[in-house]
């Protein structure tokens, strides 16, 4: 028999068929919240704090109150366990909303809602991280201040990756509104350019916590992850093209618009291992 699935809601464990998030909730009328999406492996979650650095930075940007008092190692423990996911790979998902409160702007609540859930993960087959992924360009740029910000307003990026995989790719590469090469619909780019590693600098790109992880497991080994403005047509030219985030690691590129891409195999490995040491340490 199936084990039925638990969900943190504020500070009760419940059973997710008795989790209960009001219809008056800002972060169903609104969007009005955060999150954060999660690596568990064998009960591990590496890279915690800095994922709830980047909420609570977005939390306060937004005046939404952070939960300070809780003790987010001991709910991730006890939530893995009551999911039967201490061995192997989960994806772990923290939300943070406004809660309740009347009024346009961003009103003080004080009561946020907190929920945080884990669901078994399958990454990508061995083989799709041999041969890569297909992106391709999608049509609508973006710039938005918000774009900073891991937001509930995701359905930008929904509409993105849908727009991949309608044409049979596999994620959808997003410009800024200049044309400035930005990120992925769930993905930070990682470009090689001869012997550099460049990332873009994109004004309204998700501040990834992989790429920051890489950055740092780069100075570790005397190299830079270098932040530079990039065109289209500059990252079509360039020796490799990586997808990063946290649940499927580093994933390199196949094809950009349809034009094959350089397959850099040995950088791939080098990316995953570094990551994979960094989650160690
Ligand atoms: C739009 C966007 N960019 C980049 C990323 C990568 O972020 P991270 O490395 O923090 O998972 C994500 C993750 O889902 C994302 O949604």
């Amino acid at each position: 028999m199936k084990r039925s699935a638990f969900v943190w809601i504020n500070d009760e464990l419940s059973a997710l068929s008795q989790a209960r998030v009001s219809v008056d909730d800002r972060g169903f009328l609104y969007g009005d919240g955060f999150f954060e999406t999660l690596r568990a492996e064998d009960g591990c979650v590496p890279f915690l704090n800095e994922h709830l650095e980047r909420l609570r930075a977005s939390a306060q940007a937004f005046r939404i109150n952070f939960p300070d008092q809780v003790s987010w190692e001991d709910r991730l423990t006890r939530l893995l366990a009551a999911n039967g996911l201490q061995q192997g790979i989960a994806a772990v998902k923290i939300l943070l909303t406004r809660g309740e409160a009347t009024g346009l702007g961003l009103p003080n609540s004080p009561s946020p809602t907190l929920v945080i859930w884990a669901r078994p993960y399958q990454p990508p087959a061995p083989e799709e991280y041999e041969a890569g992924w297909p992106v391709v360009v999608f049509p609508a740029r973006r710039t938005t201040f918000i774009g900073g910000h891991k937001s509930l307003n995701y359905l930008f990026y929904l509409a993105a990756r849908q727009y991949a995989l309608d044409q049979g790719a596999k994620e959808a590469l997003i410009l800024e509104v200049d044309g400035l090469v930005s990120e992925g619909a769930a993905t930070s780019l990682i470009v090689a350019l001869s012997n550099r590693f460049l990332t873009p600098a994109s004004p309204s790109a998700l501040p990834g916590v992989t790429v920051a992880v890489l950055a740092r497991a780069l100075g570790r080994r005397g190299k830079n992850l270098e932040r530079a403005q990039l065109q289209l047509s500059q990252v079509q030219e360039v020796d490799g093209l990586w997808l990063a985030n946290s649940l499927m690691s580093v994933m390199p590129v196949s094809s950009l618009a349809g034009e094959s891409m350089p397959q850099a195999s040995e950088k791939t490995r080098f990316l995953q291992e570094c990551l994979a040491q960094e989650a160690k340490s």
